[in-house]
């Protein structure tokens, strides 16, 4: 994959900009529970033009594609995961709708400010008894003759302690199926001050990523005009869907974590020596960083390509999927092994470890639980809009392709019924688990071999990738078997 001289311009500016003490300084400032919002790195990354990196430049953006949205993530959460979420969610969840779905008159009200990094927005979609299973959300919006009444709560709301504006999503007919009876609406913050119809929640303290406050929402019979409708009536769901797609490269991209960490650690066994010997020269060490490294690259191959493929306009959504359930399973995996590598120091703050490991513990549940995910890339995969076409060794001959067979496997498992619904699911994730492999062994086999973009990558020799796919393919080909269903079954029958 070709990178342009602005890509790499971009990491270098981001980069040299993350390494500054004053950043430093902020993360001491800033990354602890019931600090002030930190307004001060969104205008440090607004000086870059980050926070508008996506918007139009006709609205004061950068106008920049979206390997630069997500390069810049992947730089920032390199060094403060938690500074690099309020940006993300600001850019992902709270521009982009705005830029896709919204009329002039939004756009030209809040996309100005925003991509100044004046205000930030937030995306009201969860709710306290909604997470994954967006469709039934239960906030009304009731539609009256001059705009609507709106009553519900959201929550896990990230930047909302923060936000000028919401972009809500509420029920606005109860007849129709549960998704096509959404709407998303662009609601203005400052309403709450005049009547309280907006009500925030204490900011919820949570085990790291304290830069990026999150609270609940309640709407109490607030009003707000047709004109905060964003998109038609009953288009909300889908507007939600996309936004995510579109967001969940957002959260890949916080694969940064895995190269702080990758960082942090190799420069600590350089200087690190124990029994006579430095850690670096030490293979078990040695095979922790590269496996660090294959984390990283492989979900850098998943997450530009998926970027890749939003920026020519084509469906990207199932690789937004495979990027963000491979790079933060593979973080919550390894993040332990780095943190052995630094012994006693890395469960002390002064390492910065604890916070590169509290940080790694959110992606597998936000934006989309490790579960949607998997469910999501299944329902593609036997639905033929994920094609993994990959031959694989040791498995695949022409005459038996045996990831056919592994595909047929999975339906007969699900029978009709998504994986979040089905109650065979347990191969049917197994499987998931896997498809970002043969989907990363696919892309270096063709677009990734052309052109190794070695500057973004840990591996000199992509080779090596190919070769550790392959032991895991010999080494952890999903089997039922394996898996010992009957006997987890009839452990938690026990003990249930
Ligand atoms: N793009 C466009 N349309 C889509 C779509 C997509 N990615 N995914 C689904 N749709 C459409 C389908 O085509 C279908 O439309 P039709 O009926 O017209 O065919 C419709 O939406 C319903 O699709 P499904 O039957 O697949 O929907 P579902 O109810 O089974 O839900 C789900 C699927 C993937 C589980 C979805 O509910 C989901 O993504 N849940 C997770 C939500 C999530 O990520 N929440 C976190 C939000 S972050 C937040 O709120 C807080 C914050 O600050 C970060």
């Amino acid at each position: 994959m070709k990178f342009s001289d602005e890509h790499l311009i971009l990491r270098d500016t981001v980069r040299k900009r993350m390494a500054e003490q004053d950043i430093k300084e902020m993360i001491k400032k800033y990354e602890h529970h019931n600090a002030p919002f930190a307004w001060e790195f969104v205008r440090a990354m607004a000086e870059l033009g980050l926070t508008g990196i996506n918007i139009p430049e006709e609205y004061g953006g950068a106008g920049m594609d979206n390997r630069s949205g997500v390069i810049a993530i992947i730089e920032m959460s390199r060094v403060w995961p938690g500074g690099a979420l309020v940006l993300g969610v600001g850019n992902s969840l709270a521009g982009y709708p705005l830029i896709r779905f919204g009329s002039a008159a939004q756009k030209e009200k809040y996309l100005p400010d925003l991509a100044a990094g004046k205000i930030l927005g937030a995306f009201c979609l969860t709710e306290p008894g909604f997470g994954s299973d967006a469709a039934n959300i239960a906030t009304f919006a009731e539609s009256l003759y001059d705009g609507y009444l709106i009553n519900g709560t959201k929550d896990f709301i990230t930047n909302a302690p923060a936000a000028s504006f919401f972009i809500l999503f509420a029920r606005t007919d109860k007849k129709a199926a549960p998704h096509k009876g959404i709407s998303a609406f662009v609601v203005p913050m400052n309403e709450r001050i005049a009547d309280k119809s907006i009500v925030l929640g204490k900011i919820h303290h949570k085990e790291g990523l304290h830069a990026a406050q999150m609270c609940e929402v309640a709407f109490k019979d607030h009003f707000t005009c047709h004109c905060a409708l964003l998109g038609k009536e009953g288009q909300g769901f889908g507007i939600a869907m996309q936004t995510l797609d579109h967001g969940r490269n957002w959260i890949a991209a916080q694969l940064g974590i895995i190269d702080g960490l990758f960082e942090k650690c190799k420069r600590h066994a350089e200087n690190r020596k124990t029994f006579g010997l430095s850690l670096i020269k030490r293979p078990a060490i040695r095979h922790v960083l590269a496996k660090l490294a294959f984390a990283s690259d492989v979900s850098k191959m998943l997450l530009f390509h998926s970027a890749k493929l939003e920026d020519e306009d084509k469906p990207f959504g199932h690789y937004a999927s495979l990027a963000k359930l491979f790079s933060s399973e593979e973080l919550a995996k390894i993040k332990g092994e780095a943190q052995s590598v630094y012994g006693g120091m890395g469960y002390l703050y002064e390492s910065d470890i604890p916070h590169f490991m509290t940080a790694g513990d959110a992606p597998p549940i936000y934006e989309g639980a490790s579960n949607v995910q998997r469910s999501v890339i299944l329902d593609a995969w036997i639905k033929r809009k994920l094609l993994l076409s990959a031959f694989i060794p040791f498995h695949d001959t022409p005459t038996e392709n045996s990831l056919e067979l592994l595909k047929q496997k999975v339906e007969r498992k699900l029978n009709g019924k998504k994986a979040l619904e089905s109650e065979s699911q347990v191969f049917a994730f197994a499987v998931a688990d896997f498809l970002p492999l043969v989907a990363a062994y696919d892309l270096l086999q063709n677009d990734f071999l052309k052109e190794w973009p070695g500057e973004f990558m840990h591996f000199k020799n992509p080779s090596h990738i190919l070769r550790i796919l392959e032991s895991k393919f010999r080494k952890e080909w999903p089997d039922q078997n394996k898996l010992d269903v009957p006997v987890w079954d009839s452990a938690a029958e026990d003990v249930l």
